[in-house]
Formats: C-alpha cells, structure tokens, sequence
C-alpha cells in the first residue's frame, strides 16, 4: 500500500470505529413493492414439480419473492413453493455473507424436515444467488437438482447501484461513503470491520485492487479461490460438492441496473488491462475458477448443464415480478 492509501484506511477505520460506537438505529429506507403487471395466462400443467425454494435479495425480505412463488402455482398448482425467510431488508445486508449463508442451509434443512422432502429446485435473486451457489458448493449434502440463479451478482460487484438498492441504506448509516467513488471505496470495504458487517463488502470485487481483494475479501475470495492463503476449493470440497445438481441456469440482462457489471451474473468480470489503462470484459471461459473447474462450472458446461440467458431490457426486479420471463426462462428447466 502507498504511504496515501495507509492513511485513508487510517481515516477509514477511525470514521468506522465511531460510528460502530453510537447506538443509534438504523433508519430504514425499503423499496417499495412494485405493481403487479399485466401478464399472460399459462397453461396450467396437471403435474406439481418437484418442492421449489426461492431466496431473495439484499434489502428486502422473502415476501419480495410472493409474485414468482404465484406464477409457479399457477403453472402447476399443487407445487411446494417456499420462500425462504433469509436474513432480511436490514439484515441482509449487515450480516456478512457467511453468516447468511449458515442460516439459509439451516432453513433448507427445516423446510425438507417440515414438508418431507428429499430433492429440490433453487431459484434465488440477485444477493441471493451468490448465497445459493455458495450453498452448492459448500454443503456436501444438498439435494438441489436445478439452480436457477437471476440477475444473482456471481461473480462480484464493482459499482454503485443508485438509490434502488443497498446504496442509500448504505450511506444512511455510513455518511462518509456518500462523496467517495467506485474506485475509492475498496479502501473501506476491504477492512476487516466492514468485511464483518456488510454483505455487499463481502463480493465487493475491486479490478483495480485485486490483490487487496485477494487477501482481505472473507466471501467471494473464498468461494472463488481466489485466497492467497487456504485452498478452500480442496478443504470443502467445492467441485464434487456443486457437481451434484443437475443443471444450472443463468439469468441476467444488460439492461439490470442493479448489479454492476450485469455480466458478474454469468461469472464474466471486468479485468484491469494496465497497457490501455482501462478495464476490459473478460468472459466466463477466461477465469481462473472456470480454467481449474475450482467449483464444477466447466464440467457443466462441457455437458451441456450449464445454460447462460442474456435477456435483453429485463430491469433488476422484473425476473422476480414478470410472468412472462418466468414462463420463458425458469419454467421450461424444470421438473
Ligand atoms: C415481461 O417480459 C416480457 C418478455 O421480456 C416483455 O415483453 C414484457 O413487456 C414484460 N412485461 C412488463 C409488464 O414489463
Ligand atoms: C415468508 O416467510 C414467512 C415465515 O417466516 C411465511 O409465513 C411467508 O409465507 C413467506 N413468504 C412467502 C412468499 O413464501
Ligand atoms: C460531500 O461533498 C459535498 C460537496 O463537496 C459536501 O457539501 C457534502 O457535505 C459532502 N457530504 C459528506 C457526507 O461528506
Ligand atoms: C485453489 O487455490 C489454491 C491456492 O492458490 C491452489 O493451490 C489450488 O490449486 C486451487 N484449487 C483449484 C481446484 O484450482
Ligand atoms: C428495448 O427497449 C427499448 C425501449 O423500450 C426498445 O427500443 C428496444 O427495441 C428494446 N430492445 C429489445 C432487444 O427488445
């Protein structure tokens, strides 16, 4: 680190400290809940599918998920449809991701023991499906067939998203963050307080700063083996472990607004290319994790498990509020 760097973490861990220290609560600012559009009537199908599970994103609760859960009743009633109630609005975004990810595999197994189920389908939202597919590969028991992931920030998040998601919830309780950019901001997500408080930390993947990454990120780093130190993808498994499902589904569209870059949601990733000085997409088949197969993706794609759908104009809420995008890109993968 330069001597400049030092010294905004410096500052950082001292703003840091005190706001950890004043007991105020936290306001609340909550999206609120979109209109049901209009939507197309399916064919009912006379046949439940196989328990479906959904999880929701960052700042919102599983509620949020109500209008899919009522599009797969609708195609085929009779379904076991659960939305998990995961950390939620404020809690989900200040509970580190490991912790969530500790709760969502204690509810999965709640919800197989209360219904009597063995296996099931995953359909999980934004944050959430960064928690699925960590769920995959970290829990050697799991009995998920199909993983639907939508819009799920896979692969990291690099940018701020606007005042519709955790950014304002964000800077409500941390001010100091409101006049910092982008590329400043890894100086405060990478410390070890904010690593221990907030979600969006955790899978904040900074291109600029990917040794700062490496070293200091307690999720991502660790589910894409990207550690400096521990080879987490040997200790647990991670590739016997995610090659149980039988098939995973990427949704994401250039237009999310939500998560930056959009393509993080198909394990595509910006790189920082020193001789342009400036950041260049780097596809899904370039990564070292998809290289080494550190958690199964290349097997699924070799044969053919793997289905990537780029859908253009699809907003960041509408894969969870569309009935049309649910009939075209969920439903025909499952069973
Ligand atoms: C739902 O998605 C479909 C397919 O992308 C699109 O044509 C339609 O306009 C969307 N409906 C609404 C209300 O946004
Ligand atoms: C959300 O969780 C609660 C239980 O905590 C449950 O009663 C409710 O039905 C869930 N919502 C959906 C849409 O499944
Ligand atoms: C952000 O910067 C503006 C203008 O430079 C300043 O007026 C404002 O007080 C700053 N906000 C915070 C929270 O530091
Ligand atoms: C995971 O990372 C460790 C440490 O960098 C490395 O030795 C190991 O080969 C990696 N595992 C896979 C499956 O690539
Ligand atoms: C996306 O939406 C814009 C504006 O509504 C429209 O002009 C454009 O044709 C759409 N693109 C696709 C590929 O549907």
């Amino acid at each position: 680190m330069s001597q400049q760097e030092s010294a905004l973490v410096l500052i950082t861990m001292m703003m840091i400290a005190i706001m950890l220290s004043s007991s105020q609560a936290l306001s609340i600012f909550i999206p609120s809940q979109q209109q049901r559009p209009p939507t197309v009537i399916p064919e009912p199908s006379s046949k439940p599918l196989l328990p479906v599970l959904l999880m929701h994103g960052v700042t919102v609760d599983n509620n949020s998920m109500t209008y899919l859960r009522d599009f797969i009743l609708e195609s085929n009633p009779g379904t076991i449809v659960l939305s998990l109630p995961c950390e939620d609005r404020l809690g989900s975004l200040f509970h580190p991701m490991a912790e969530q990810l500790e709760l969502f595999a204690q509810l999965v197994e709640q919800a197989k023991a209360q219904y009597g189920f063995r296996d099931h389908h995953l359909i999980c939202h934004s944050q959430g499906g960064l928690l699925c597919r960590s769920y995959l590969q970290m829990y050697p028991k799991h009995t998920v067939r199909v993983f639907v992931s939508l819009s799920g920030v896979q692969n990291g998040e690099f940018g701020i998203p606007g005042d519709k998601s955790w950014e304002i919830v964000l800077k409500d309780k941390f001010p100091f963050l409101w006049n910092m950019t982008a590329d400043e901001i890894y100086a405060v997500f990478y410390t070890d307080a904010f690593q221990k408080l907030v979600s969006v930390a955790n899978y904040w993947k900074d291109p600029y700063h990917m040794d700062s990454y490496r070293q200091h990120s307690q999720f991502l780093a660790i589910m894409n083996n990207d550690s400096t130190t521990v080879d987490y993808a040997s200790k647990y498994h991670f590739r016997e472990n995610m090659l149980r499902i039988d098939k995973m589904i990427l949704n994401g569209s250039p237009q999310d607004e939500i998560i930056k870059p959009y393509f993080s949601a198909f394990f595509d990733y910006y790189k920082y290319d020193s001789s342009s000085n400036a950041l260049v997409t780097e596809s899904m088949k370039l990564q070292s994790f998809y290289i080494n197969d550190v958690f199964g993706l290349k097997t699924l794609d070799r044969e053919k498990r793997l289905f990537i759908q780029r859908v253009p104009n699809v907003t960041h809420k509408e894969w969870i509020t569309n009935q049309t995008l649910y009939e075209l890109y969920m439903r025909p993968f499952l069973y």
